[in-house]
């Protein structure tokens, strides 16, 4: 979209920015990440810890991003560099974030894609065995594979019918259908016996299970799942018009993407308690294996609604997988497309190459190429390609953004641009916040990741 050789494009209006970001925002990471993390950090304390750093250290982030896009006019690499030439490393720094994301979503795309398919063709049964059907799917290689291109197949036709016709339309069906979904399944999910103690243990703080740890994972989660400093917020920023409200836009965005997370971990650790029976089993088994193992056998208790609703559940993972990828796929293209100075179909092709190409090699990671344990026994590259973007890769780039628009540019650059379009009254605690606050917490998640890989 950020075209050199093509008119630059731009939201048809507000609605169109929130829906747009709302869509990159809402992934796996809300689905699949958030409530795994909440089972195990204790359920209501990490809620809460959460929906504060949304609200403060999230929704600023998002309004810088924002800000800086809309007033450069230009994607990631280029709105650095419209500073001066040496703050473009910063820019590149967060284009390579969906470089290293994009091949493996791809492949956990493939995943949702296949359990959603295997709820029809393999039954619930087949699924709740646990563990044997996941880690014989995953490990298959060709089988894995072929899951992963079709999962692609999807989003390289959306991306490939372009912005208003792919992008627009997609996200317009699929993020309705996705909340219909999410609230449905809730919903039946809470009727199942011992669920609502479940309920429960997610919604009430226990003071008690606080921790540094417990801090510095939701922080993690929160740049992941707000698509932050990876320079996608940048690019759709510099969609937005003039007169276009960023504070309220990046309100909504934010408390959409929290609400989504807070469905799925309702349902999913209502879920879990259900079938392990107390709250301390749950949090000592949750991991990245609660969706594809423990939520299997509490579907197949279902009865003669396990199948659909397994089924359903898949499809609205698949959704939410789906519209990120959609928005890590277009970074892509448009990173491409302007480094290159190529044409966007060009550009497409480009990305494609790589990603069948990467994702083949890290699905491999699972089989030829298990002996590639870059984290250590019993990790794979998958591990190690989120391990690099999540935890070391976006908090440097987020460390980075707000020291340069704190110390170097100076807030005062960004709080005009935000005052064109609204008031922004909370501009002098936005700038305490950008200043120091998250740099000194930014700087505090950095050194506590690595330390615990590799101390
Ligand atoms: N925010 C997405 C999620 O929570 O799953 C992940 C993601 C999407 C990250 C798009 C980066 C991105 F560009």
């Amino acid at each position: 979209m950020a075209g050199n050789m093509e008119k630059r494009a731009s939201w048809s209006g507000k609605w169109a920015f929130i829906l747009a970001a709302a869509a990159s925002a809402v992934g796996l990471g809300n689905m699949w990440r958030f409530p795994y993390l909440a089972a195990k950090y204790g359920g209501g304390t990490f809620l809460l810890t959460y929906v504060v750093l949304v609200f403060t250290f999230g929704v600023s982030l998002l309004l810088l991003e924002t800000a800086l896009g809309r007033k450069t006019g230009q994607s990631a690499i280029g709105a650095f560099k419209s500073f001066g030439k040496k703050y473009a490393f910063i820019g590149i720094l967060a284009s390579a974030v969906p470089f290293i994301i994009t091949p493996y979503y791809c492949i956990i795309g493939g995943w949702v894609t296949k359990y959603a398919a295997a709820y029809v063709v393999n039954g619930p049964a087949a699924l709740a065995d646990g563990g044997d059907f996941f880690s014989g799917f995953i490990t298959s290689n060709v089988e894995s594979y072929i899951w992963m291109l079709l999962f692609m197949a999807l989003v390289f036709i959306i991306v490939g019918l372009g912005v208003k016709g792919g992008i627009e339309k997609a996200n317009l069906v699929m993020m309705p259908a996705l909340i219909i979904m999410a609230i449905g399944i809730a919903i039946y999910t809470l009727t199942m016996p011992g669920a609502v103690e479940g309920a429960l243990y997610y919604l009430t703080p226990d003071f008690s299970k606080f921790s540094p740890e417990l801090v510095i994972s939701a922080l993690g989660q929160m740049f992941y799942s707000l698509s932050l400093a990876m320079g996608i917020m940048i690019t759709y920023g510099s969609y937005m018009r003039k007169k276009d409200s960023l504070t309220s836009s990046v309100v909504r965005v934010g408390g959409f993407d929290l609400g989504v997370s807070f469905l799925a971990g309702l349902l999913i650790v209502s879920a879990a308690f259900v079938a392990m029976g107390s709250g301390d089993a749950v949090a000592e088994k949750a991991g990245p294996s609660l969706m594809f193992i423990t939520l299997p056998t509490v579907f197949e208790d279902m009865g003669a609604m396990a199948t659909i609703i397994g089924f359903l559940f898949f499809v609205l993972v698949l959704f939410a997988a789906l519209t990120s990828a959609i928005s890590l796929v277009e970074t892509l293209v448009s990173i491409v497309q302007d480094g290159m100075k190529c044409t966007r179909g060009r550009a497409l092709g480009i990305v494609i190459a790589f990603v069948v190409v990467a994702g083949a090699i890290i699905n491999a990671g699972y089989n030829g190429l298990s002996f590639i344990e870059p984290l250590g026994a019993g990790t794979s590259m998958l591990d190690f390609a989120d391990f690099i973007s999540n935890s070391v890769l976006m908090p440097i780039v987020a460390l980075l953004t707000c020291v340069f628009v704190g110390w170097i540019v100076k807030p005062k650059t960004v709080i005009d641009e935000v005052r064109i379009s609204s008031k922004f009254t909370a501009a002098g605690a936005w700038t305490i916040m950008i200043k120091y606050i998250a740099p000194v917490l930014v700087t505090i998640i950095l050194v506590a990741y690595v330390a615990a890989q590799f101390g």
